[in-house]
């Protein structure tokens, strides 16, 4: 066993190597054509071939400016971002094209994060389907409209994985597992580049970013990681390398540190992990200014940065100039090899090859194209069953939902008509115009079979420093210029008048995506003091929330009827709300991040490890890990997410209880619908080992599948568990399994499960 736990990685190392010695035929081709075209070209040339120009844009969109032209006419760009729609693209490939000497064309990256002109819900609301294939669909739509619009590059997926929810990040990814991440992140690469990238509508990936950003400490963005190479490897890398094994043609360095040294000046995490331990093909980008924001961590000045980043592995620098600034001079003075220019341009060329760029640098978009291609009534019913299939509920008491399609409604909260913040944060052509709000989705679903009365009841954002700061950076925040207690009033007013209150609260889109940590986790004062306000009124309040991370709702929880947690749900958000609060759809959402009762909790997550002084929920126990003045529990914990209908888990039935080495278990379960509705239920499978050569985590998940129900109905889910899920990575950092014993739980949200034990003993 020794032998192999030696040899493994040096066995990989081995196969990459042939894997690259032998290219393939098309790449003998495209080899060729690099070769005779970086031949003819000057260092200069090779050089801009590693920058990357960002694009302003207005509200209506982006703007070119004469800086950008001529640094493109002098071959001073690899590519440009935040340029879209075919009249630009066009004019600045062309410049590329036919105004430089060797007319290179151009990449077009662009954030196109959560859906191109068809916002689709944010990606942890996307997350919440458990679904890879819906997943993987919605990056298809984006991938066809960005690319009918000239986009060939986005910055997508992000698959940071995260456990502190006060970073606003985490509304970008796919939560806290590693084994969720993967999955999502290998269908959202499959999706944006399909099968073959030089198909005009395949958009190249960027997986970011590497590594370890949502791992800030303190959840502050941009902040400093520390953290041992073991939970690296077994809990925040296993959704980049997934990514990069889907194909991924690029990855994005992140803006942290990792262990005192910046992620873009990090040889270790660029070259021998990403390239030479996974295999990586593609090329590197740095992150907005990384590059040069290395002086600032203390790596000294711009031209130590530029070395320092070339010499890790990082292909392309984005905005800062660094490589255009520094690199000639220090490869005339012998400083820098000039081989790794060369690297770096080849890479970047190899992907401009593979999309096609060189054959038709314009891609077949055209003004025809986009408009039949973008935001079409098919694009919309996928973004609509997505935010559908998002929604988690949270609560639901009596049931209060879903609602009938008759009575008074008293529709209030800041976001119940809002447009705008819906889109979440990365809306990337989307127009908010567009998009149908709460308001205008009950309307739509209801009909005039309900009477609905409106109350705003609060401003979205009370506080004027915040309002000052996110309205700087184009917030859409309107202010009711009434006193907050006459809008409180009119609220409970038409509160009192209806049969039910649907409020619609939550946090502005700016309030998470990027630079938006908070360090208080619940509902702005003033919609909290309007929740408390509705309740007080004795009438049932459904508690409709849209939010870019997980939330502290302890008070929440303990007095609405109701909780439906919807995040930011895109253009055909307020349908889908309205189609899951009457019912036309069965929520089947479930968590992917927890929610903490209190931010002292923070950080929290599932698969933590036991301690030696495992919590007890018993005052009695002191002397055990806990706080004295909140439980160690979540509030909702990963995995959660009702229905209108209920399920019953049988018990878990295994095909056998003593494995040897690479036999396959079936694990079995039994899942009943016992309501009235038909219904989905995602039914999770967790491992566990409680005895092993290092402290495992209390469970880990290691397999999910969705079952459709009709009321009364049984169906069996099984999974097929081989010693490949139960692998770790062991104090040397070798991904192996041990034998022993194994707890396989089965359940509907992680900390809900039916158990069964086996054990597995390796062949002697
Ligand atoms: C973000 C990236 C994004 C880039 C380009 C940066 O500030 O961190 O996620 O892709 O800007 O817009």
């Amino acid at each position: 066993m020794k032998r192999t736990r030696l040899f493994a990685p040096l066995i990989g190392t081995l196969l990459a190597g042939c894997l690259q010695a032998k290219p393939l035929a098309g790449d003998v081709k495209m080899n060729a054509f690099i070769d005779g075209l970086m031949n003819r070209m000057t260092l200069e040339e090779k050089i801009g071939q590693l920058n990357l120009l960002s694009v302003g844009f207005t509200a209506t969109g982006p703007q070119l400016n004469q800086d950008v032209e001529s640094q493109i006419k002098h071959g001073l760009a690899g590519g440009v971002f935040n340029v879209y729609r075919p009249a630009a693209v066009r004019k600045l490939q062309s410049l590329a094209v036919h105004q430089t000497r060797l007319g290179i064309p151009l990449l077009f990256g662009f954030d196109v994060i959560h859906g191109y002109k068809t916002i689709f819900p944010v990606p942890l609301a996307l997350s919440c389907t458990w679904s890879p294939a819906a997943i993987e669909r919605s990056a298809r739509v984006a991938a066809d409209e960005a690319t009918a619009d000239g986009v060939n590059w986005t910055f997508s997926s992000m698959v940071d994985l995260c456990r502190d929810p006060r970073w606003g990040r985490i509304v970008e990814g796919a939560g806290e597992d590693p084994y969720l991440g993967a999955r999502i992140a290998s269908a959202m690469v499959r999706g944006y580049q399909g099968e073959d990238l030089s198909r005009s509508n395949a958009l190249l990936a960027c997986v970011k970013h590497f590594a370890l950003y949502g791992a800030v400490e303190a959840g502050r963005d941009y902040n400093t990681v520390d953290m041992s190479r073991h939970r690296m490897y077994q809990y925040y890398l296993p959704p980049y390398r997934a990514a990069v094994e889907a194909g991924a043609g690029s990855v994005m360095t992140s803006f942290n540190d990792i262990n005192g040294l910046p992620a873009t000046g990090d040889h270790w995490l660029v070259t021998d992990v990403l390239r030479k331990q996974w295999g990586f093909q593609g090329f590197v980008v740095s992150d907005y200014e990384a590059i040069s924001e290395m002086t600032a961590w203390g790596m000294g000045d711009l031209s130590k940065d530029a070395e320092l980043a070339l010499r890790a592995g990082v292909d392309m620098d984005m905005v800062s100039e660094a490589y255009l600034k520094c690199l000639p001079e220090l490869v005339s003075r012998g400083e820098i090899p000039v081989s790794l220019v060369n690297q770096a341009c080849r890479r970047i060329l190899e992907a401009k090859y593979k999309l096609g760029l060189f054959s038709d640098p314009y891609r077949g978009c055209t003004e025809e194209r986009a408009r039949a291609e973008i935001l079409t009534p098919q694009n919309r019913r996928v973004a609509r069953e997505l935010a559908e299939q998002s929604c988690v509920l949270l609560k639901n008491d009596g049931p209060l939902l879903p609602l009938k399609k008759s009575g008074i409604i008293a529709l209030v909260g800041p976001l119940a008509e809002d447009q705008s913040n819906l889109l979440g944060s990365w809306r990337a052509g989307g127009d908010w115009r567009l998009a149908v709000s709460v308001a205008a989705g009950i309307s739509n679903v209801a009909g005039a079979t309900v009477s609905v009365l409106h109350a705003q009841g609060a401003n979205l954002i009370d506080d004027p420093a915040l309002r000052a700061t996110l309205r700087a950076f184009g917030e859409y925040l309107p202010v009711d210029r009434r006193s907050p207690q006459e809008t409180l009033k009119q609220a409970v007013a038409v509160a009192k008048r209806a049969d039910v209150v649907v409020a619609v609260l939550g946090e502005s889109a700016g309030m998470s995506g990027e630079a938006a940590s908070r360090s208080r986790l619940g509902l702005p004062q003033g919609q909290e003091n309007l929740l408390r306000a509705l309740v007080k009124t004795g009438k049932p309040v459904v508690l409709v929330l849209m939010n870019g991370r997980p939330l502290t709702l302890t008070w929440e929880a303990a007095h609405c009827g109701a909780i439906l947690e919807t995040w930011f749900g895109g253009t055909e958000a307020g349908n889908a709300i309205a189609d899951v609060l009457f019912g036309d759809y069965n929520p089947s959402g479930k968590l992917t991040a927890t929610f903490p009762r209190d931010v002292g909790q923070i950080p929290i997550y599932y698969n933590h490890q036991n301690t030696g002084r495992p919590y007890r929920n018993d005052p009695g126990f002191k002397y055990v890990s806990r706080y004295l003045d909140v439980s160690n529990d979540p509030l909702y914990p990963f995995g959660y997410g009702l229905s209108y209908t209920t399920f019953a888990f049988g018990g878990v039935q295994l095909s056998r209880t003593n494995l040897t080495a690479d036999e396959t278990l079936l694990a079995s379960v039994g899942v009943t619908n016992t309501g009235q509705r038909a219904g989905s239920e995602t039914v999770q499978l967790y491992l566990s080992q409680p005895e092993a050569g290092m402290a495992r985590g209390v469970e880990d998940l290691r397999g999910f599948q969705k079952v459709y129900l009709q009321p009364g109905e049984t169906k069996t889910v099984t999974f097929r568990i081989t010693p490949d899920d139960l692998k770790f990575y062991n104090e040397n950092l070798q991904y192996d399994w041990e034998p022993g014993e194994f707890i396989i739980r089965i359940g509907d949200n992680s900390s809900q499960v039916k158990s069964a034990s086996v054990r597995w003993q390796k062949r002697i």
